[in-house]
């Protein structure tokens, strides 16, 4: 689904400058703890804390999708300790991050195969899921254990277990965000310039957007100059 607005529409209206649905590749927690001759796990902390100031930011400046990419499917090869650590993290900032979120009146989705997670994280995001459920109009995608080559996979093979042709549409319903307008806006942190298996269908038309801020530094202000960034582009989808 597309949301965005041409160039016509954003000099006549200036709050379609701001991208409806902005994804973050939240990348550098390691490199930011190293550093400061840190242990990654610090970094990932340190990281864990910029990810919530910064979704609450988002939704301050009208962004009402936010996406984050806060574990690949490749992460969870990384060694047992990380991992773990990665862990540790979620369990002790989900719930109260969550409780901001149902506050603020806005839905939580995972993208992921959460399957692959301990069980008492898969209860802790299935309970969030379904009391967010209700509302509409602003969204937390966290992409957890997500990886684009198996989100795509997974939407093959549930059209062919239902007998169906896809068309593009179709298509999208099937994946981790459907329903979900594709991002405006896809953010990379910490110098590196590329997706990492992130989002591969929905970026079809997204504008990137590279910093070379480690993720604990992207600061708001560094979010704020994104936008505008981001308000300079013209986006074309292919036409004159
Ligand atoms: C991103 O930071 C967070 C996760 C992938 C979980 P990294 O852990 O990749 O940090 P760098 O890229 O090694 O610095
Ligand atoms: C992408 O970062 C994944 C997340 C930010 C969660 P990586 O650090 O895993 O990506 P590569 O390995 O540099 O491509
Ligand atoms: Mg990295």
């Amino acid at each position: 689904m597309n949301t965005a607005v041409d160039n016509k529409d954003k000099k006549t209206s200036p709050a379609a400058c701001v991208p409806a649905h902005v994804a973050i590749i939240m990348d550098g927690n390691g490199r930011w703890a190293k550093s400061r001759l840190m242990p990654r796990s610090y970094g990932h902390l340190k990281g864990m804390e910029r990810m919530i100031g910064l979704l609450e930011h988002a939704f301050d400046v009208g962004v009402r999708y936010v996406t984050v990419y806060a574990l690949s499917t490749e992460n969870l090869s990384r060694p047992k300790e990380e991992v773990d650590a990665l862990f540790g993290l979620f369990r002790k900032y989900f719930n109260e991050y969550a409780r901001k979120i149902i506050e603020r009146e806005s839905r939580l989705c995972i993208l992921g195969d959460v399957t692959a997670l301990p069980s008492d994280i898969q209860d802790m995001v299935a309970e969030i899921e379904s009391q967010s459920r209700r509302f509409e109009g602003r969204c937390v995608n966290i992409a957890l254990n997500y990886g684009a080559r198996d989100e795509i996979v997974r939407a093959v093979n549930l059209a062919a277990e239902r007998g169906e042709k896809v068309d593009k549409e179709s298509f999208s319903s099937l994946l981790y965000t459907g329903g979900q307008p594709d991002p405006d806006l896809i953010i990379r942190t910490g110098k590196e310039k590329r997706l990492s298996n992130f989002l591969l269908w929905q970026a079809a038309y997204a504008e990137l957007y590279f910093s070379d801020k480690m993720f604990p530094a992207f600061s708001d202000k560094d979010f704020d100059a994104a936008l505008k960034d981001y308000a300079s582009r013209e986006r074309r989808f292919g036409k004159v």
